[in-house]
């Protein structure tokens, strides 16, 4: 099945959580890019050509000029300046080109007339100049460089994506080469199949991205959804988060989901609670806004209110410290078969849905049950065997039509077609309120990004990192707090864009 460049750009990142570096994998794709040239070229002579940009593609060109200059002669030209490289792993493999200066002919800059000299000698040339990296419409000297390769009448191999091709949606970006293969890593790109006039044969190589790269939540998924500051951000660009949480029994829940998105970086938290505790609520910190209900409970009278608060939500938690009371029930049936916005499901409001899971079918809404709460849902035990588990959350998942994250020693997010385990945690986040903080942190990568399965996965990968923060300090003596506390840590490498 194809893949966008997001899911690609998960299995990247997974890899290298579980060990198997950027460089290794642009090792590979070099070296499975060399040995298709090699079968086209056979035994021989041939002049080859890389044409390279300063991206990772770019440097999985290095590598197969590295080793197809033990059979061939062999010419890159990178079209920027080697400072311009922007990855150290790219980087590195343009110096090791540079050592062989009896085997590789390396050039670099913007002499087009070198680059169609070049072009006019060479027998075939491997377009290395962009893959995924694409963004918006070619800019010179890309441009004019893939316009002398598609008049050049030779047979060009692509590495990954032809240069100039969306990879997602096969849109050519004013310009792009018309290769006569494209060598395309792990999985074939989205893009590929509707650029096929552009792409000649596709050949799909394994470049060692471990399978297991699919099964785990982890960093991937968090660059997945975070949001990239820019210098120009404005109140709002990074989310509004609706808590409906809270009753007369319980006032901490609905707080720590808030306090929770508030730290992840949702820009505006709202909580609406109950008479009975909205003031409450309101005193755990001045940087949450309560809007305080009808009752002592929530009750059905308040759906209109709970309904336009909720128009400027992008992303609503329903459940924490709801109780079970029936007018309550009312409301949240009620309230769900009128809303359609992204939605975080936990705790007493799981219980309440268990017999109209239909509310929530195709609604972008995430469950966040324990064993328990999963029993009352969906009627089945939680089986002890990983391996069954994920079955169960994934066939759960894909009748109810939802995205269920089920809490747990290891935690499983499902949407009914992927799985995903996540390992982060430990046994200290046992303590009361640790499943609020994963609703603030998973509301608010719903806000940024409106997927949720990568937001489930992510939300479970960084609370679980957070609950490990706090225990490597304090030992098994955390409170939720504890844990809300290092949610920035656990992000810090994560924030991109704007650098402070
Ligand atoms: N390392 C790995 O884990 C791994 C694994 C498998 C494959 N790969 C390879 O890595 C590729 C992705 O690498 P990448 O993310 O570094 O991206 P890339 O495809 O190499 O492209 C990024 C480069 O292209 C430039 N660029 C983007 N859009 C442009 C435009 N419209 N006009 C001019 N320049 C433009 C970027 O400049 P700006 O920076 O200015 O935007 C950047 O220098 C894959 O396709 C594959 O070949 C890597």
């Amino acid at each position: 099945m194809a893949i966008s460049t997001l899911e690609m750009r998960v299995l990247e990142e997974n890899s290298e959580y579980l060990g198997v570096s950027k460089l290794v994998l642009m090792e590979n794709a070099g070296r499975r890019v060399s040995e298709f040239c090699a079968k086209i070229l056979g035994s021989r002579k041939a002049n080859i050509l890389v044409v390279a940009g300063p991206g990772n593609n770019g440097g999985d060109g290095f590598v197969a000029a590295r080793y197809l200059a033990q059979s061939y002669k062999v010419r890159v030209f990178l079209l920027a300046k080697p400072s311009e490289i922007r990855t150290p792993e790219a980087k590195k493999n343009w110096e090791i080109l540079e050592k062989m200066r009896l085997t590789v002919e390396t050039h670099y800059g913007y002499d087009f007339q070198k680059l169609r000299e070049m072009i006019k000698y060479s027998d075939l040339i491997i377009d290395a100049i962009f893959g995924t990296g694409l963004k918006g419409v070619v800019r010179e000297p890309y441009k004019t460089a893939i316009e002398y390769l598609n008049s050049s009448g030779k047979t060009i191999v692509a590495v990954d994506v032809p240069s100039g091709l969306n990879p997602d949606t096969g849109e050519v970006h004013g310009v792009a080469v018309k290769a006569s293969y494209t060598v395309t890593f792990h999985c074939v790109k989205k893009g590929l199949e509707t650029g096929r006039n552009h792409t000649g044969k596709i050949e799909v190589v394994d470049i060692g991205i471990p399978r297991e790269a699919e099964l785990v939540a982890g960093p991937g998924d968090v660059v997945a959804v975070v949001k990239p500051r820019s210098a120009y951000s404005k109140k709002g660009d990074f989310g509004r988060v609706l808590v409906i949480g809270g009753s007369e029994e319980y006032s901490g829940a609905p707080a720590l989901a808030a306090l929770s998105a508030m730290r992840t970086g949702a820009d505006i938290v709202v909580v609406a609670a109950p008479l009975s505790v909205a003031d409450i609520v309101r005193s755990f910190s001045p940087t949450i806004i309560v809007k305080k209900l009808s009752s002592a409970n929530l009750a059905e009278k308040d759906v209109e209110t709970l309904l336009a608060l909720s128009e400027r939500a992008d992303s609503i938690i329903l459940g924490p410290g709801l109780g079970l009371s029936e007018e309550t029930r009312n409301a949240v049936i009620s309230y769900l078969s009128k809303i359609d916005k992204p939605l975080v499901i936990d705790a007493d409001a799981l219980k309440m849905v268990a017999e109209k899971i239909d509310l929530l079918r195709d609604k972008s809404a995430v469950l966040t049950p324990h064993a328990g709460e999963f029993k009352i849902l969906f009627g089945v035990d939680v089986p002890r065997s990983l391996r069954e588990r994920m079955e169960i959350v994934r066939d759960k998942a894909a009748e109810s039509g939802t995205v269920i994250l089920l809490k747990g020693h290891e935690d499983i997010i499902s949407d009914g077609r992927r799985v995903k385990v996540n390992y982060t945690g430990n046994p200290g986040m046992t303590v009361g309120g640790t499943g609020d903080v994963l609703t603030g942190v998973l509301a608010t990568f719903l806000a940024w990004s409106c997927d949720p399965f990568f937001s489930a996965s992510a939300a479970a990968y960084i609370n679980g990192l957070a609950g490990d923060l706090a225990v490597k300090d304090l030992g098994f003596h955390i409170t939720a707090l504890d844990v809300v506390d290092r949610i920035p840590q656990a992000l810090r490498n994560f924030d991109t864009g704007f650098k402070p």
